[in-house]
């Protein structure tokens, strides 16, 4: 049968079907000068150039000639609150004088105040203001994009988040999976009756995001000035009982005991893990919890110290990689910068901070087709501008996305990258 799309020429294809903690040749699965074909949005083809039968290409088959770059699954950012109004450059500038996240927080800027600017904004005016984010990201090869709510806190704000996330996600390429934050801060009107909001969440947020059908998990930030290990548990709990699968950023900013709750609940990650011990490391290990690191907050917010990436791994927890695009801790939608810190600041080798970005990502969002190229499965993909992954974290902050495919489609296409390709002239009428 003839392909809908060929991509060949590549110096190697990486299938990442392997483990996070499996040797870099079997964590990626290479295949050497590989081709990928695609028909009706998955992969039908995938396997060395020489190999491809000779119906593959039929009149009417697009081919894109990768020219020796090498081509991988598209990344899976697990961790973005890309849906939001404001901006707090000037908490930026504050910060950068010595001022820190906590302390703006508890001046009444950082989360409350963008809930404040989210609020005053219609569905469409967040859509309009996330679509420039998610091309951003899309650009630098990222499929699929989780979304969290959080910058509303009431029912009607909540709502309205998760709305804009379902309508961004019905009119661009990438695949959104929604996130119910409603237990990211206790609303500046509801401080003095916390019992109040929590009840809230518990009986007519969480029940309502769910029952529309307008989140898949359910977040909680534990921390101090944010939620307590109790309080989250019964935030969770509620997701639970109403089908949401539960999910902690955790252990940012402090030890607050939030990972062992994600343990106790088995949640489907802790996110941040800047201050883990190893006994908590231990507990995710055993309750199979992926650990979703992010080292562009550490960096933005000057943390002292970074998630422990190589001592998660070395215990036997899956990590995953997420940009936590967002206006107060890590305004940047940078895809080749995370994976240049991953392995700067946390350890991971370039072939981890690969895997993490991609198959790691799926895992924490529960999408076992994803984050990875199988044939039959999904044909999200993308073809770099460079021979191997190890350019990417090396070359780091660095946009090496020569061209994006979604469900079979090119989707995004930098022909400015075009003279950065390794070898092997264009064919004519080639994408
Ligand atoms: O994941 N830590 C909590 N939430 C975000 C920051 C949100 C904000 O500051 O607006 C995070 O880092």
């Amino acid at each position: 049968m003839a392909l809908d799309l060929l991509i060949r020429n590549t110096s190697e294809v990486l299938c990442v079907q392997g483990e996070i903690g499996d040797t870099p040749k079997k964590a990626l699965t290479s295949i050497s000068d590989g081709a990928v074909g695609t028909a009706q949005g998955r992969i039908a083809y995938l396997g060395p150039s020489a190999s491809l039968p000779p119906d593959a290409i039929g009149p009417d088959t697009a081919i894109i000639d990768a020219r020796g770059g090498f081509v991988g699954p598209g990344f899976i950012d697990a961790h973005t609150h890309l849906v939001f109004a404001g901006d707090r450059e000037d908490e930026f500038a504050l910060r950068c004088r010595g001022a820190t996240y906590l302390e703006i927080a508890r001046r009444g800027g950082g989360i409350q105040r963008t809930v404040r600017a989210t609020r005053a904004s219609s569905i469409e005016e967040l859509v309009a203001l996330a679509r420039p984010r998610l091309c951003r990201l899309l650009e630098q090869g990222v499929t699929c994009a989780e979304v969290k709510s959080g910058y509303g806190l009431t029912l009607e704000d909540e709502l309205k988040m998760l709305k804009a996330i379902r309508s961004l996600a019905l009119d661009q390429p990438v695949t959104l999976i929604p996130t119910l934050l409603c237990a990211h801060a206790v609303p500046e009107e509801r401080q003095a009756t916390r019992e109040g909001y929590l009840l809230l969440c518990v009986e007519e947020i969480i029940p309502a995001a769910a029952q529309a059908g307008l989140a898949k998990f359910c977040d909680a930030f534990v921390e101090e000035g944010a939620f307590s290990v109790a309080e989250a548990r019964q935030i969770l709990r509620a997701g639970c009982s109403a089908g949401l699968i539960p999910r902690l950023h955790t252990n940012q900013l402090t030890s607050s005991g939030g990972a062992l709750l994600a343990a106790e609940l088995h949640a489907s990650s802790a996110d941040h893990l800047e201050a883990i011990s190893q006994s908590e490391i231990e507990a995710l290990a055993a309750a199979q919890v992926v650990a979703v690191l992010m080292p562009t907050s550490t960096l933005f917010l000057k943390l002292p110290t970074s998630a422990p990436g190589r001592r998660l791994i070395e215990g036997g927890v899956k990590v995953a990689l997420a940009t936590n695009l967002n206006p107060g801790s890590a305004m940047s939608e940078n895809v080749p910068l995370t994976l240049g810190l991953a392995c700067l600041q946390n350890g991971l080798s370039p072939a981890e901070a690969y895997w993490a970005f991609t198959r790691g990502g799926a895992q924490a969002l529960r999408l076992p087709e994803h984050g990875k190229l199988a044939v039959g499965g999904p044909a999200d993909l993308v073809v770099f501008s460079c021979d191997s992954y190890r350019h990417l974290p090396y070359h780091f902050g660095v946009n090496h996305a020569r061209w994006v495919v979604k469900g079979g489609r090119v989707v995004a296409n930098n022909p400015a990258l075009a003279e950065c390709a390794s070898s092997g002239p264009a064919i004519a009428g080639d994408i």
